[in-house]
């Protein structure tokens, strides 16, 4: 008898995860079908993968939406909505079994948060999910049922690895980081990084956000927060370390010593598969490793005064509650003024370290606090830049 194929709903389908993620849907057409579909304004991508996947609902959630679409360019059995009350509808409509979260920044909580309400699995790449309100996810998936399958390169290795032990006998995970193209930069000549030079990192291809964290090393931040809450470790219990070849991509180890990793090469395309096929393994459609051939793997303790992206972001994994809204919500601020030439790169982790310090912390934010304490940071990282620049 024929399976069913697994229907997914993919946020943020235009985006560098998102075409990864079509990739994998591709090379395993047999097992999944794409049925629904997001974009902010890129109409004629969203339009594109409409066309090429049969899909049955297409979002545009940029508020000038309406304005932005032909709707000749989607396929006549296309539903074409507007908003993120519609992203909501889809991340929880019974016609979905599987959530991609893929959409960048805080803009995709109420998508994933849908989602986990609804019992459905989510597969996370957007880190800021768990970054701003990990606390409320792992409540909601316990309450519906919803799995969480990390997407994130070094969290699905600590997913994967973390297997080989029990819970209680997890001593500590350790995150893998590629160092960014500003590794081995002088620290008194960052303040000279320009935008271009941000943008090119040195092993992975992602989004503009994303690369920038890497640069900064607030993605490490933000993956050691986002680490905090999916697998319920204490900040204590998690490490950084430099790998530049970004083959092993983090490692666990256990009470008796034994240091578990995953490694591969640099390539979106496996943590999204094993996210969507979980617990299955499919025939994978990225590079292999060759072990046959001489290679090195670092390992080195990262630069924590060059970068103070890293203790900031254990300091926000100890405290918890609403420091992750403000640091997150400050950062996007930072990277956009930074990518418009409006802010110096070294004042990218200054200005979440102050919105950190002079918030003020609830420890169990609601919902609506979480959104009115993201407008505040925001609000308030515009001032500081103003201040200081
Ligand atoms: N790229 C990677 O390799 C990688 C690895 C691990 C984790 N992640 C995480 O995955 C997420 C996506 O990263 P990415 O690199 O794929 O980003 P990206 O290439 O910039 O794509 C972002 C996607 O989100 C949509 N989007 C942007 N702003 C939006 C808004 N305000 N509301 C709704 N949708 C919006 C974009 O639509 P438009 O095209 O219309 O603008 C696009 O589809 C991030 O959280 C990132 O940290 C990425």
């Amino acid at each position: 008898m024929n399976q069913r194929r697994i229907r997914v709903a993919l946020l943020g389908a235009t985006g560098s995860i998102g075409r990864s993620t079509l990739d994998v849907i591709k090379a395993h057409s047999d097992r999944f079908e794409l049925v629904g579909i997001t974009a902010n304004s890129n109409s004629s991508q969203l339009a594109e993968i409409a066309t090429q996947f049969g899909v049955r609902t297409a979002i545009l959630t940029a508020s000038n939406g309406r304005e932005l679409v032909d709707r000749s360019r989607f396929p006549k059995n296309c539903e074409v909505l507007f908003g993120q009350d519609a992203v909501e509808h889809l991340a929880s409509s019974p016609d979905v079994d599987i959530v991609v979260s893929a959409i960048v920044g805080a803009a995709g909580l109420r998508g994933s948060l849908a989602a986990v309400g609804a019992g459905k699995r989510l597969a996370i790449a957007n880190k800021e999910t768990m970054v701003i309100a990990g606390a409320t996810v792992r409540k909601l998936a316990q309450k519906t049922g919803a799995e969480l399958l990390p997407v994130d390169s070094e969290h699905s290795a600590i997913f994967q690895a973390i297997k080989s032990g029990r819970e209680k006998e997890v001593c500590r995970v350790i995150l893998t980081a590629s160092g960014g193209p500003f590794r081995d930069f002088p620290k008194e000549q960052m303040d000279q990084i320009t935008p271009a030079m941000a943008l090119k990192h040195p092993t992975w291809k992602m989004g503009p956000k994303i690369t920038v964290d890497s640069a900064t090393m607030m993605n490490k931040a933000l993956e050691i927060i986002e680490a905090r809450w999916l697998f319920d470790l204490k900040a204590g219990q998690i490490e950084a370390v430099i790998h530049p070849q970004s083959i092993i991509h983090s490692l666990v180890e256990f009470c008796d010593g034994s240091v578990i990793a995953q490694l591969s090469p640099p390539d979106m395309k496996l943590p999204i598969q094993y996210a969507l096929s979980y617990p299955e393994r499919l025939d994978g459609t990225s590079p292999r490793l060759d072990l046959t051939t001489r290679m090195s793997l670092e390992l080195i303790p990262p630069d924590i005064e060059k970068f103070p992206a890293i203790p900031l972001g254990l300091e926000v994994a100890e405290r918890g509650g609403s420091s992750g809204v403000v640091v997150n919500a400050a950062n996007e601020v930072a990277v956009d003024a930074f990518l418009n030439g409006k802010l110096s790169f070294s004042q990218i982790v200054p200005a979440c370290r102050a919105m950190l310090d002079h918030h003020e912390f609830i420890s169990e934010p609601t919902y609506e606090e979480i959104t009115s304490l993201d407008d505040w940071a925001r609000e308030e990282t515009i001032k500081w830049m103003h201040l200081c620049c």
